[in-house]
């Protein structure tokens, strides 16, 4: 074995002790910004203001707003039982819970059925509404002249786009709230948005002590990878930089994760999404989902109707949109051992933490995602020059995505 010269060698041991110098500097560093934030404010997931909540559930309203397609086993293995449990816990004079389903291919509607059994048992008002319009027969019509939310694709037919699609679903689950307030003056503090669920609703309602615009858990189906979604949204607007912790580019977010803060961010959306519920009841232009306009889908954009609606909201910017990092959804039973350790053990481990601070770094060094912004930007300019007198704007630019989505038979694709 040929030996290393010796001034290199010592050159050697001079960068590694240096590296070993850095790495220790920094998990001293991580230990001191791991600990509670001092600021009374920030330490909103206190465990004195938990249990007052937990007690008190009683002193807000909560809409529990769902859609679904082809749930069936979902419903049938733990969603009905956790909405059930949910619901009993706030009592009957405190939820409303309303489901809309249409053309599934499973027995999602024989599920639902139950629930809508149980919820009676419970006297907990609800409505369920059950459609046998498929797919199929949304996409089989030939859409109206002018008629909205279709676009013609680069396949050369007109087709109905995705987004719109399902705006109309979430709209159709949200109009119980408009006309109880019309029809007996009954207005709801908070709306549940419900995908997933799991028991730490309470801690998600608590969030920010209860004050915010919206405030989101996160979700696991593979730690410690997180599932990312199509509408997250740092507090600069990035996408998520990295799956695993700590996630974020933008220093805000990523600082108030490091410190185990809740996290600001301008969009989220994911198992269990709460808002408040405000905005919904505007006279003027209540808050609804919504798609792009089909002009600017004509540019190959795209925007979840999820990120739309924060994008929409005007509390976003007076209460925040937070994402609360202590309420950890899985989708199986082993995520959710592995994101919620007992004996209140951390679920990520400090070298963990060190080794995601570095790629972190380096992912910030070398990466980074200034071509889809010059992309969304560039088609945004072209949409707003096709027509100079229309004065077109898109509240949502930070949600926009080089992408087009239709419905088809079988679900929906990308062209
Ligand atoms: C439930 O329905 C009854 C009868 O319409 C109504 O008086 C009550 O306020 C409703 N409560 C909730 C929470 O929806
Ligand atoms: C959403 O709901 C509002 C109010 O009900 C409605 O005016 C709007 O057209 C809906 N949007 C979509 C895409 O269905």
């Amino acid at each position: 074995m040929p030996i290393l010269n010796p001034r290199i060698r010592r050159h050697l041991v001079r960068i590694f002790i240096f590296i070993l110098f850095l790495f220790v500097l920094d998990a001293s560093f991580l230990h001191y910004r791991s600990s509670p934030s001092k600021d009374p404010a920030l330490r909103s997931q206190s465990a004195q203001a938990y249990t007052a909540t937990k007690q008190t559930p009683q002193s807000q309203r909560i809409f529990i707003a769902s859609t679904h397609w082809n749930n069936e086993i979902v419903l049938r293995s733990h969603w009905n039982a956790a909405v059930i449990q949910l619901a009993a816990s706030l009592g009957p004079e405190n939820v409303y819970v309303s489901i809309v389903e249409s053309g599934s291919y499973d027995n999602t509607k024989g599920a639902l059925l139950e629930l809508d059994y149980y919820l009676g048992q419970l006297k907990i008002n609800r409505t369920i509404s059950l459609s046998e319009a498929t797919h199929q027969d949304a996409i089989m019509r030939e859409p109206e002249e002018g008629e909205k939310g279709w676009i013609e694709t680069p396949r050369g037919r007109k087709e109905l786009r995705r987004i719109p699609f399902l705006s109309r679903e979430r709209n159709e689950s949200l109009k119980p709230l408009a006309l109880l307030e019309r029809e007996i003056g009954l207005r709801f503090d908070k709306i549940l948005f419900l995908n997933d669920i799991n028991d730490d609703f309470f801690t998600l309602l608590d969030t920010n002590q209860g004050s915010y615009a919206a405030a989101c858990a996160l979700d696991f189906s593979k730690p410690p990878a997180f599932y990312d979604t199509f509408a997250l949204r740092d507090s600069e607007g990035h996408e998520a930089m990295m799956q695993t912790w700590p996630y974020f580019r933008a220093d805000e977010s990523r600082h108030a994760l490091e410190r185990g803060d809740i996290v600001p961010v301008k969009s989220c959306w994911n198992s269990m999404v709460i808002m408040d519920a405000t905005p919904f009841y505007d006279t003027v232009s209540p808050l609804r989902f919504r798609g792009i306009s089909d002009s600017l889908a004509m540019q190959h954009l795209e925007g979840s109707e999820c990120c739309l609606i924060h994008a929409d909201n005007p509390l976003s910017g007076k209460k925040g949109v937070w994402l609360n990092p202590n309420v950890r959804v899985a989708y199986n039973g082993k995520a959710y051992d592995t994101v919620h350790p007992a004996n209140e053990r951390e679920w990520i481990t400090s070298w963990q933490k060190l080794i995601g601070r570095w790629e972190s770094r380096i992912r910030r060094w070398v990466t980074s995602d200034v071509v889809k912004f010059r992309t969304v930007f560039h088609r945004l300019r072209n949409w707003q020059k096709e027509k100079p007198g229309e004065k077109r704007v898109e509240a949502g630019d930070f949600c926009l995505i080089d992408e087009m989505h239709i419905i088809v038979s079988i679900g929906w694709a990308h062209v």
